[in-house]
């Protein structure tokens, strides 16, 4: 089963409007049009319109969210909806990030309910797990693992899911500079892809991309994506520059 690898940029809460175009200007001209590997960026929400302006012409980057909230619309001050990002065009949503967990207490409930609101609309989840250094040093890696999925992921459509992308982001390499081993990695990702075997049939769990997230630098990407289930990486820091994270794109294809 070969899985084409995606790499995302998660801007988190940086670039504006006008920086994001000057990046994305940048960093079209750097790929020249054409790339082994599905890209993808994340803006902020204020971010995304210009940021599909800037992406017009392109054949190579997609455009997602870093968020979304689960209802269609009502009395929920300071939310984005699903129907507001498709209708800027956005391809994927984020959910789930280590960050809307630890800071906004997003909990894996919630984020069932976002992954079920944007299966309902045809757009694409890049849903997060991973454990803590605390969880994996007290033994619960495949505990936590799955129970974010089982609980994440409750009554998804495999259908849907063969479309899904997963990252296991390891909460302890999150902007730490310490990113797990290849071996660490492909182990994790291995257990992933075996609990969505189980949830949701072999054939749909050998579709489904999982990225890995956590210090991907341009020095590591090419042994990180050499692991047989490693299918990409969601990537924080080093995508802020779009030397960097060109760079990331190129040594992942
Ligand atoms: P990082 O962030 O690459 O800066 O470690 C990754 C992420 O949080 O998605």
């Amino acid at each position: 089963m070969s899985r084409r690898p995606i790499i995302a940029a998660n801007w988190k809460m940086h670039k504006g409007p006008a920086e994001a175009t000057e990046f994305i200007d940048e960093f079209e001209n750097l790929i020249g049009g054409s790339s082994a590997v599905d890209i993808v960026i994340s803006p902020a929400f204020v971010a995304l319109g210009a940021a599909k302006g800037a992406l017009a012409n392109s054949d190579t980057t997609g455009l997602a969210a870093q968020n979304c909230h689960f209802e269609e619309k009502g009395a929920f001050t300071g939310e984005v909806s699903i129907g507001m990002l498709t209708e800027i065009g956005v391809d994927y949503v984020i959910i789930g990030h280590s960050e809307r967990r630890s800071i906004f207490g997003e909990d894996d409930a919630i984020i069932n309910a976002k992954a079920k609101a944007l299966h309902a609309a045809g757009v694409k989840p890049i849903i997060c797990i991973g454990e803590t250094l605390e969880e994996r040093e007290g033994g619960q890696l495949e505990a936590v693992l799955r129970r974010q999925l089982e609980v994440g992921l409750e009554g998804l459509s495999a259908d849907k899911m063969a479309e899904a992308v997963i990252a296991y982001e390891p909460v302890w390499a999150i902007g730490t500079g310490k990113t797990a081993g290849p071996d660490e990695a492909q182990e994790a990702h291995a257990f992933v892809r075996k609990v969505l075997g189980e949830l949701f049939g072999e054939e749909v769990a050998a579709k489904i991309r999982i990225q890995y997230g956590g210090s991907v630098k341009p020095a590591n990407t090419a042994e990180l994506m050499a692991q047989p289930d490693v299918d990409g990486a969601l990537v924080g820091g080093a995508s802020l520059e779009p030397g960097s994270f060109s760079e990331i794109c190129k040594n992942a294809g």
